[in-house]
């Protein structure tokens, strides 16, 4: 499916509107009686009904995730009565099947995925690799076992991907490669990130925690870089409870980082392999997936191409009516590409366009009964470990990030709804409605 930006489709949502003949009357009286409504009710905040009446429990089941049902259940009993380690293989099969790569390896989650793929580099220590601060501890900590370094790079504000452009100005001499992060499942831009990293021969790394089954120009994410993982863990598009995949282009990479984490793998590999003789030792680490976990994420596989276009559905039929307003935003889309949702649904303010701070728009829709906050995510490169030399071996730079800045200060983040729920995606927008009328009071 063709997608839009944010701002374009705000235009193109408002052109088509009016083009409608007939129906635009119609449709313009609505949404104009809709907004004098809204200004003449009184705000909950000040006293007034709330907007949102769907009862407190229905509400919390609305975003209620994973969805585990029969099938799932009945896979892990046989796996209790029969046990084994079958799963694995079935997993790897299938995921290889998926995405059409040469070597995968199932992993005990997304952060052993990422350790592995970081040894599987065999670069020498010292080596940096470019990644956004904005993302979990995971996509930068684990590369200190391998004596890798960090080069922080700032993200689109309202993308919430890593900014090539910015990642331009930070290239060192040791810029060895470059992991962008599909943040929320929303692609990164993959083409310009491979064509700069082919530019200055850096190796292209993908951390798809947050985006199975997404692509950008009809390329899967996870099919960009040499190599690339996913998280199984129980809020992620594909939960497993917990879980990961590291996928492989090469075949030394593949056996390199298969020899860290999985003592059993070098017995299988081709007698001249380099990592053969580790057969009984591997290289230090058991990261084998949990057998469970393997037989969860193999029916949420097949289920995911389904999930992932209902989850676009469910937030389009809310954004498509929040973006109306002045000064809010969603986040920015290539149209190129396919996303999905997870987890919850951010949504931007621009406090001068709005003519009210995040703060007070928070709290008035809270009181209208949103489930929404202010989505602040702690930017890696602050934190206490980057600055400490002994886990390092030579300390990361500390730089300005201001995208990443602004992001935190604008963020919104709704629910992310996993069934259809109509009645209070229509209450939702009242109090969107509702507050927005009465910004000018909130300013
Ligand atoms: C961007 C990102 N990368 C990696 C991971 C690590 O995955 P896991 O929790 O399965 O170890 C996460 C988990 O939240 C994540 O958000």
């Amino acid at each position: 499916m063709k997608r839009s930006t944010s701002k374009n489709r705000a235009a193109c949502t408002r052109r088509n509107f009016l083009k409608s003949g007939t129906a635009t009357a119609v449709g313009l009286a609505a949404a104009g009686r809709a907004s004098a409504a809204a200004g003449n009710e009184t705000l909950a905040i000040k006293g007034g009904s709330p907007a949102v009446t769907y009862p407190k429990a229905k509400h919390d089941e609305a975003s209620r995730w994973p969805l585990y049902g029969p099938e799932e259940e009945q896979a892990v009993l046989e796996l209790l009565r029969r046990p084994t380690y079958q799963p694995l293989d079935e997993l790897e099969a299938d995921w290889k099947a998926y995405y059409q790569m040469p070597y995968v390896k199932a992993q005990f989650n997304g952060t052993s995925a990422l350790a592995s793929i970081f040894f599987g580099l065999g670069l020498p220590p010292g080596s940096e690799i470019m990644v956004p601060s904005y993302t979990f501890f995971a996509t930068i900590v684990p590369m200190r076992l391998a004596g890798l370094v960090p080069v922080f790079v700032d993200i689109d504000p309202r993308s919430m991907d890593m900014d090539v452009n910015d990642a331009k100005k930070r290239l060192t001499k040791n810029t060895r490669a470059i992991l962008p992060v599909h943040w929320f499942g929303n692609p990164a831009d993959m083409d310009d990130i491979t064509a700069f990293a082919k530019e200055h021969d850096l190796i292209v790394l993908e951390d798809c925690a947050h985006a199975h089954g997404t692509s950008l120009k009809g390329k899967m994410m996870g099919t960009w870089g040499e190599m690339s993982i996913f998280s199984f863990q129980t809020t992620k598009p594909l939960p497993s409870l917990e879980g990961g995949m590291a996928m492989f282009k090469q075949q030394e990479q593949y056996e390199r980082a298969c020899a860290f984490g999985h003592y059993e793998m070098p017995r299988l590999f081709p007698k001249d392999s380099k990592y053969s003789k580790y057969f009984s030792t591997g290289l230090g680490l058991k990261f084998r997936m949990h057998p469970v976990a393997a037989a969860l994420a193999r029916i949420q596989l097949r289920k995911l191409k389904k999930r992932n276009e209902d989850g676009v559905k469910q937030v389009r039929s809310l954004n498509d009516r929040l973006i109306e307003l002045p000064g809010l935003y969603e986040q920015k889309t290539r149209p190129e590409a396919q996303r999905l949702y997870y987890d919850a649904n951010c949504l931007f303010i621009d406090e001068a366009e709005a003519g009210m701070t995040r703060e007070a728009a928070v709290k008035a829709l809270r009181a209208e009964g949103v489930q929404v906050s202010a989505f602040v995510y702690p930017l890696q490169h602050k934190l206490a470990m980057y600055r400490e030399k002994e886990w390092w071996h030579h300390l990361p730079t500390i730089p300005e990030l201001p995208g990443s800045e602004q992001c935190n200060a604008t963020c919104m983040a709704l629910p992310y709804f996993t069934s259809d729920v109509p009645e209070l995606i229509d209450q939702y927008v009242k109090a969107f409605q509702k507050v927005w009328a009465h910004r000018k009071e909130l300013a």
